[in-house]
């Protein structure tokens, strides 16, 4: 079954075909970084704006890319949510335009599952059930992937998701956006034990997280610094942050593997690109005996190769939408 997938949740519009949930065919993104880096972060507007005029293009050429045509095409697959809601509705109303047009089903995809499968495209042997850390701009979960489109949240984020956190951080030290990334590269060098950041307590739940409070940490560090004349070694600030953030991440998805019985463990989102993340994820796990899942690094940010992915699943399950299919900025998975 193919296919055909298109994705504009924030600010990288994506189209990409997808063979029978795991077979990438095609994957086409274009990145709006360039707009946004002089803004320090994605302006929605203008994200809205860009998706508009790159969609159609985008698309003809993922078909291209993959030899095949609108015939060719079994069904189509659409991120509806959650993200900036009029980014989101320029993807969902062409994916509506287009099955219309062609008479193939529509299928909606949540945008967090659709990271998730990210994995299936990257490891083919992959099947639930299994634990997964959701690390992302805007959200930071853990949860039990039960079966491809059952999921339940075992431990979230209370306030900033990890990437947030990371993207301020990097901003507070004069670091473009996307700041996460570059964080990433700048701090390889950089001592993380210079630093040193309370790791937060989450009242309530033993798998929750927060992240706002290391976020202002750094920042004051960085403020203070300034306010004294004193110079900050980036690279060193930055290793620290990332330490911190990665030990609150791997502490919580490990507790939850052992009280829950799960052996394999995926990670998945942008953040799961992080390199120390990707390092302490596999050391562990090869400590304690886990299976580890992550995806190529081409498929941790956003693409519409894993919305093709999910999409598949979704259909088999019998999700389809009809043309009244709706965007929303917030949903649960
Ligand atoms: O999943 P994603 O591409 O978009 C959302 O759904 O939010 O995730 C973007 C997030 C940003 O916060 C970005 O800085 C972060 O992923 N990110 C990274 C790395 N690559 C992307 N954070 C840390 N290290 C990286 N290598
Ligand atoms: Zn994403």
């Amino acid at each position: 079954m193919n296919i055909l997938a298109i994705e504009s949740s924030c600010d990288e519009t994506a189209a990409a075909v997808v063979k029978d949930g795991r077979q990438v065919l095609s994957n086409v993104i274009a990145s709006q970084v360039k707009e946004h880096i002089v803004y320090g972060g994605v302006v929605p507007e203008i994200a809205s704006r860009m998706h508009a005029q790159a969609i159609s293009a985008v698309t003809a050429k993922a078909l291209d890319d993959a030899s095949l045509t609108l015939d060719d095409i079994d069904c189509i697959g659409v991120t509806y949510a959650p993200g900036l809601i009029g980014a989101l509705l320029v993807g969902v109303n062409f994916a509506k335009g287009l099955s219309y047009a062609c008479g193939k089903p529509l299928v909606p995809v949540h945008h967090l599952r659709s990271h998730v499968a990210a994995n299936y495209i990257s490891s083919p042997a992959l099947e639930p059930p299994f634990l997964c850390l959701i690390v992302s701009g805007g959200h930071t979960h853990i949860a039990a992937v039960n079966d491809y489109t059952d999921f339940r949240v075992i431990g979230r984020t209370r306030d900033d998701a990890a990437g947030e956190c990371m993207d301020k951080s990097a901003r507070s030290m004069g670091l473009d956006y996307p700041g996460g990334v570059n964080l990433d590269r700048v701090s390889g060098e950089g001592n993380p034990d210079v630093y040193h950041f309370p790791r937060p307590k989450v009242d309530g739940s033993r798998y929750d997280f927060s992240f706002s409070g290391l976020k202002t940490a750094v920042l004051n560090t960085v403020n203070q610094a300034k306010q004294k004349g004193e110079e900050i070694c980036v690279p060193d600030l930055g290793a620290s942050c990332i330490k911190t953030v990665v030990n609150c991440l791997t502490d919580n998805t490990f507790a939850a593997a052992e009280e829950f019985g799960f052996t394999r463990i995926a990670v998945a989102g942008g953040v799961s690109a992080n390199s120390v993340l990707r390092k302490e994820m596999a050391a562990i796990c090869e400590r304690k005996g886990f299976e580890l899942y992550m995806p190529e690094l081409r498929f941790c940010g956003d693409n519409a190769a894993m919305v093709g992915s999910q999409a598949y699943y979704e259909y088999l399950a019998g999700n389809t939408a009809s043309l009244e299919l709706n965007a929303y900025a917030t949903m649960e998975i």
